[in-house]
């Protein structure tokens, strides 16, 4: 008998074709997401769900789906499952590393872009019909060549936004629980500090660590106070890692410059005062979001989901500790 499945959101084609072709597959399509009691209803009796970051399996949402044995979310993090919950229930998560790092990275540069060079603003300017004439200090912002970045995070997404910086002839330096191997540090030309002494010496911060207990407000109004007051903050990760109030305050009072946002504490909220901030740069979650990147995204997915209900180690698996 083929196994059951749900894909809990819409998803792109290729993947659903595939996941048609292996297994027997309930596809919810459509953009709005289950709740945890429409998830566990929908799910009552499948083996697998193929998930996105919405989908939340707190411990008590799995242990009300006894036949549970795979999660494959549709993304790299993987916050919205308690893992602990599901490695104790033998319940197989897998997620879709590596596809997409380079159209992360590009994006958390280009926020870091538009955000130093006031890119939204000054569209919103000349659409407004506001350029009368031209000022010798109209819309300066700050340099992005050679200044200093400074990355939380060295992983994947951490040293590929670490190269493209090498094209502007930045100076990258980084923190990170874990440092980088001698040879990216040479490739890369990064050089390793205390957290503290990142903060205190960037002039563009961007955090590319995982949400977890550790990292949930790792920036705070703390670490802002440390920051330089022409600092611009950059986050692509997840929005828990910063305290969006506290950041608010701190770009209220000036004490640091700008800052260029993909994510947020509570998505879809967005903290007002941010809202009517132009130093302030806002993305809805859409760092992955290229076409290539989410369809490769899903077909992966679909690949881990598939190959895990064969029993098979899936290649992209969360709980290494179930193989
Ligand atoms: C996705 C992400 O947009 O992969 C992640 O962890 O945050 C983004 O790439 C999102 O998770 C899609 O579900």
């Amino acid at each position: 008998m083929k196994s059951r499945v749900l894909v809990t959101k819409r998803i792109y084609p290729s993947a659903v074709e595939y996941l048609r072709e292996h297994v027997d597959t309930d596809y919810h399509e459509s953009d709005e997401g289950y709740d945890a009691l429409q998830l566990i209803e929908h799910l009552a009796g499948k083996q697998a769900a193929v998930s996105q970051l919405t989908d939340k399996f707190s411990a008590d949402v799995l242990s009300a789906l006894p036949e549970l044995k795979v999660i494959s979310n549709v993304a790299v993090g993987f916050d919205n499952v308690d893992i602990a919950a599901a490695t104790q229930r033998r319940i197989v998560v897998t997620n879709t590393p590596e596809v997409l790092t380079d159209t992360t990275a590009d994006f958390a540069f280009t926020l870091l872009m538009a955000t130093a060079r006031r890119l939204v603003e000054a569209d919103k300017y000349l659409r407004a019909g506001k350029w009368t004439q031209w000022r010798i200090d109209l819309l300066t912002g700050h340099d992005i060549h050679h200044a200093t970045l400074g990355i939380l995070g060295m992983g994947r997404i951490g040293q590929t936004l670490a190269r493209r910086a090498r094209g502007f002839e930045m100076r990258v330096i980084y923190s990170d629980v874990q440092r980088a191997a001698p040879e990216i540090e040479r490739e890369l030309q990064l050089d390793y500090m205390p957290f503290d002494a990142v903060l205190e010496q960037s002039d563009f911060i961007s955090v590319h660590v995982p949400l977890l207990p550790a990292t949930r407000h790792l920036l705070g109004a703390a670490q802002f106070a440390r920051m330089k007051k022409s600092a611009i903050l950059i986050n692509t990760s997840r929005g828990p890692v910063v305290d969006e109030a506290a950041l608010a305050d701190a770009l209220a009072a000036r004490e640091i410059a700008g800052a260029g946002l993909d994510v947020f504490e509570r998505e879809p909220h967005v903290e007002p005062r941010l809202l009517d901030m132009e130093n302030v740069v806002l993305a809805p979650h859409i760092a992955s979001a290229s076409v290539d990147t989410r369809t490769k995204m899903c077909m992966m997915a679909a690949q881990n989901c598939v190959a895990a209900l064969a029993g098979d180690r899936p290649p992209n698996l969360v709980n290494t500790a179930l193989f």
